[in-house]
């Protein structure tokens, strides 16, 4: 039951190129892409003038119906989809994150149960590993081998619920490299978290902008830079999550400068707003706001994030959409540590980096459609089936109407949660029409969705080639170690025969 249709009259917008092209798609793939092409019979017919058509929207980062700091996350499998879509997002690669000696496998399937009855678009997983032993390395395993999953989280902050020391991250680490899989962080120096919170709380700190107070910026940037460090002494790529500051961002350049294979995230929170909100007088609002690595203060914070972006020093932009209510924000009403962490973005992220990247001048339209679906395609090793417009794609394509304009508001989006963090923000740039699998889905500000329709999506773990590159302590000018290159042994994509 796949639609087919036929887009006339558009720009057909890549990551690497862009011209006038019709789009036609059959069956739920892209089946033709060239001008003036004819709808066989019975294909409907959607004009494109004056808009951009590019590969759906990919969020790497998502925690729908999270089960997080003693509450769910409100924007479930179904909702969170349908937000997505309205705002031009078609995949999303969520976490399933097991307790401490929690069966990974089991965790999987409950994500699963949770996901394949309500999904209106594909979508893919990531796995956290919350702790180490002989089952955790064999369930990665059969993870990567037989369920599709080729990336895995670990936590450094969260300490007593999902925290991993140095010593386990080493050896998660090295069974990612091991199994091709790639290695993602969460970025912050827990132990220290901890003691910050301790000490914030007895000066009689308890409100919202307690949270960024005892998690400052460097307790992220020691942590991004202890990850790099583990990641490389194991000779595997790894992948920050959520980079909120410039500090962790610095780091990361360095990295990059001298060859090492790391990649950054910023989110739509990070590059839309900044932290100060935490200090706002209405608690309710300063709350929603409360997330980690927190927002940071620092206004030009943002501007900074999208500069990286531009430069390819980071690489694609997630959301962490993990959203609470007033309600459940308000489980912290004495004590910031227990304001449930999260934010939403899923709907914005878009429409946030067309107005901070390409309105300013920063981003090219290539570049949007880089760092908003294209880089995580190809990351997380579903590209070209994800992340781009061309014959045998899947038929996954927004129409982006680059002119269109509307004011962000909680009264008229489309996530389940009660507050938006981007309220009242004017964005020019919007998904006019969403299609997924040859379907239009989002069209006239209406969402023409079917719950249930979407796939998982399997991903290979590949390993990402490693070039030959030595590893000095720059002050001694002393050779630490040397990393040969590495055969590559993964899929070949050969572009020119689709
Ligand atoms: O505050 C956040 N980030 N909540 C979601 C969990 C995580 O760390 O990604
Ligand atoms: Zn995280
Ligand atoms: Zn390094
Ligand atoms: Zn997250």
């Amino acid at each position: 039951n796949y639609v087919s249709i036929l887009i006339k009259n558009g720009t057909v917008t890549n990551d690497d190129h862009q011209c006038k092209s019709d789009v036609l798609i059959i069956d739920g793939k892209i089946k033709d892409v060239g001008l003036n092409l004819v709808a066989p019979a019975g294909v409907q017919v959607v004009d494109a003038t004056d808009k951009l058509v590019i590969p759906g929207g990919i969020d790497p980062h998502t925690h729908f119906q999270l089960p997080f700091m003693g509450t769910v996350a409100v924007d479930d499998f179904n909702i969170g989809t349908q937000a997505a879509v309205s705002g031009g997002t078609t995949f999303v690669i969520d976490f399933v994150i097991p307790t401490k000696g929690q069966s990974l496998l089991e965790a999987y399937d409950q994500w699963r149960s949770w996901a394949d009855p309500k999904v209106n678009h594909d979508y893919g997983l990531h796995v956290a590993i919350t702790w180490w032993g002989e089952q955790v390395s064999r369930e990665m395993e059969i993870l990567v081998k037989e369920r599709g999953v080729s990336s895995f989280k670990v936590f450094m902050a969260y300490k007593n619920a999902f925290m991993v020391n140095d010593e386990e991250m080493y050896h998660i680490f090295k069974r990612c490299k091991e199994l091709g899989a790639l290695a993602q962080v969460h970025a912050e120096n827990g132990d220290l978290v901890l003691e910050g919170q301790k000490k914030i709380l007895a000066m009689g700190i308890t409100g919202p902008e307690g949270h960024e107070l005892s998690r400052p910026e460097e307790l992220e940037a020691e942590a991004t830079n202890r990850a790099i460090t583990i990641a490389n002494s194991v000779n595997t790529p790894v992948y920050i999550v959520h980079v909120m500051s410039k500090g962790a961002a610095e780091v990361i350049r360095h990295h990059r400068g001298k060859g090492h294979r790391v990649f950054g995230e910023p989110i739509a929170a990070g590059l839309g707003v900044d932290g100060q909100q935490c200090w706002n007088h209405d608690w309710r609002h300063a709350a929603a706001y409360v997330m980690g690595p927190p927002i940071r203060p620092d206004p030009t914070t943002k501007e900074y994030l999208m500069d990286m972006l531009a430069t390819g020093d980071l690489h694609c932009v997630g959301t962490d959409n993990c959203t609470f209510c007033a309600d459940q924000k308000a489980m912290g009403k004495d004590d910031f540590t227990r304001i449930p962490n999260g934010v939403n973005g899923v709907e914005d992220r878009m429409s946030i980096v067309w107005e901070k990247g390409v309105n300013t001048g920063k981003l090219t339209a290539c570049d949007f459609v880089r760092v908003t679906s294209t880089a995580a395609a190809k990351i997380f090793n579903v590209y070209p089936q994800k992340g781009r417009i061309a014959i045998g794609c899947d038929g996954d394509v927004v129409l982006w109407d680059p002119k269109a304009t509307k004011t962000i508001s909680a009264a008229t989006h489309h996530h389940a949660v009660d507050f938006n963090i981007f309220e009242g923000m004017k964005v020019t740039g919007l998904a006019d029409t969403t299609i997924v699998a040859g379907k239009i889905v989002w069209s006239n500000n209406k969402l023409q969705t079917v719950q249930g329709s979407g796939k998982y999506i399997e991903s290979t773990a590949f390993g990402h080639p490693f070039l030959g590159i030595e590893t000095r302590d720059i002050a001694r000018n002393e050779l630490l170690f040397k990393v040969e290159r590495e055969p590559y042994t993964g899929p070949v994509i050969d572009l020119s025969k689709k």
